[in-house]
């Protein structure tokens, strides 16, 4: 039998309900209480009017928020790129050709080998406040290597994608249409049963337009529903390929027209902002204000990988955001939790309303604010995850 707990004594509580106060989609309520029951919420609002339950934690005066739902991350890797990193620190530019190096070290890695560093990245995520996250394959690139990412991944979160378009596989160089029908045909019915989503990288060295459509829609007759890396390095048809395709998220949309702008603003794809690829790659930020201010959804998320962002921090994400990227903390905050789950089309997570899980974040500060306000502070003191504390 579950049994009821209630944290209170919340300063200020993110709900992310926008019927508690006049629209505010952050929900904010003042000396807050959360119930949880069993998995779930079951009730918030002030303290003082909090139901009786079995127990009781003292928030202190401290904030509590969703936990981060981080849709976008590549954690099934082996190999370490910090060489590629100090050459590009020297000035060098990123190009997707590093992928190969991680490519060749995860293929020659073992089955446990990937798992352990998979789990090692996922606690660093959950330490930080991640309670969903997405991750993908993309660093195998042959039937079994793909698949086997795959399978790996899913015994560890729910949010799996097939990445198998991630770059054209080496031995393919000469024959990229090849390796468009291998993606599409024998990979996909190895990678299917294990993924929930497809994913392609459409972008100059990776994938054009038309790959790009057809691996999609290969997918989607699969059952997988489509998401898209677009516009990271070069201005391209990925945002528009993803929002003509109904695509949960564009991701990254670094480089946007006025007409991907608005496509965006008018579809139902949400555009994801990964900063700590700017950040890794020194490119140029994208244009949060510029997406909010045409009425478009964003969702904030780390892309942890070996090659262009390997921070697992969604706190850090939110601090660049609100420094670079023209939004409000806020926004930040709503983009990192409830973004993120519109990113992944869920309305169970991002948001602690009755009936969502109960994943939770108890920050050592008065405020969600002081994610952006004190940058590089390991403020996550407290995570609750279905319902049970594991910070
Ligand atoms: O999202 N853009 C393509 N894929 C990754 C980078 C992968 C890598 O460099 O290993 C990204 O940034
Ligand atoms: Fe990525």
């Amino acid at each position: 039998m579950s049994s009821s707990t209630a944290i209170t004594n919340i300063a200020a509580l993110v709900t992310n309900d926008p019927s508690l106060r006049d629209g505010d989609p952050l929900g904010l309520v003042r000396d807050a209480a959360v119930v949880i029951d069993g998995d779930r919420v079951v009730w918030t609002g002030e303290t003082r009017k909090a139901p009786a339950t079995d127990n009781r934690v003292d928030a202190g005066g401290r904030a509590v928020l969703p936990g981060f739902v981080d849709s976008h991350s590549h954690l099934v890797f082996a190999g370490d790129r910090t060489e590629e990193f100090n050459a590009r620190m020297s000035g060098r530019p990123y190009s997707a050709g590093g992928i190969r190096t991680t490519v060749a070290a995860t293929r020659a890695a073992t089955d446990a080998e990937l798992e352990a560093t998979l789990v090692r990245h996922l606690r660093e995520a959950l330490r930080q406040g991640t309670t969903t996250l997405e991750t993908k394959s993309g660093y195998g690139l042959t039937v079994d290597d793909e698949a086997r990412a795959l399978r790996i991944a899913a015994h560890h979160t729910d949010e799996v994608t097939y990445l198998g378009a991630h770059i054209v596989a080496p031995e393919y160089a000469d024959d990229p249409a090849g390796y468009v029908a291998l993606v599409t045909g024998e990979m996909l019915d190895a990678c299917a049963p294990h993924a929930g989503w497809i994913d392609v990288f459409c972008e100059r060295g990776a994938f054009d337009g038309d790959q790009a459509r057809a691996v999609l829609t290969a997918g989607r007759e699969r059952g997988l529903r489509p998401r898209v890396h677009a516009n990271q390095l070069t201005h391209g048809p990925g945002v528009q390929l993803a929002v003509e395709l109904d695509a949960a998220s564009a991701d990254h949309c670094t480089h946007l027209t006025d007409a991907d702008v608005d496509a965006l603003a008018h579809g139902d794809t949400v555009a994801t902002l990964l900063p700590g690829a700017e950040f890794s790659t020194r490119a140029p930020w994208p244009d949060a204000r510029r997406l909010l201010d045409a009425g478009a959804t964003v969702a904030l998320s780390t892309d942890c990988n070996p090659g262009s962002s390997f921070t697992s921090s969604v706190p850090f994400c939110v601090a660049l955001a609100v420094r670079d990227m023209g939004m409000t903390p806020d926004e930040a905050v709503w983009s990192a939790t409830a973004g993120g789950a519109a990113a992944l089309r869920r309305d169970d997570v991002g948001r602690l309303v009755p009936g969502a899980y109960a994943d939770l974040v108890l920050l050592d500060a008065p405020s969600h604010v002081h994610l952006a306000y004190r940058p590089g502070v390991p403020l996550v003191t407290g995570v609750w995850r279905r319902g049970v504390r594991v910070v």
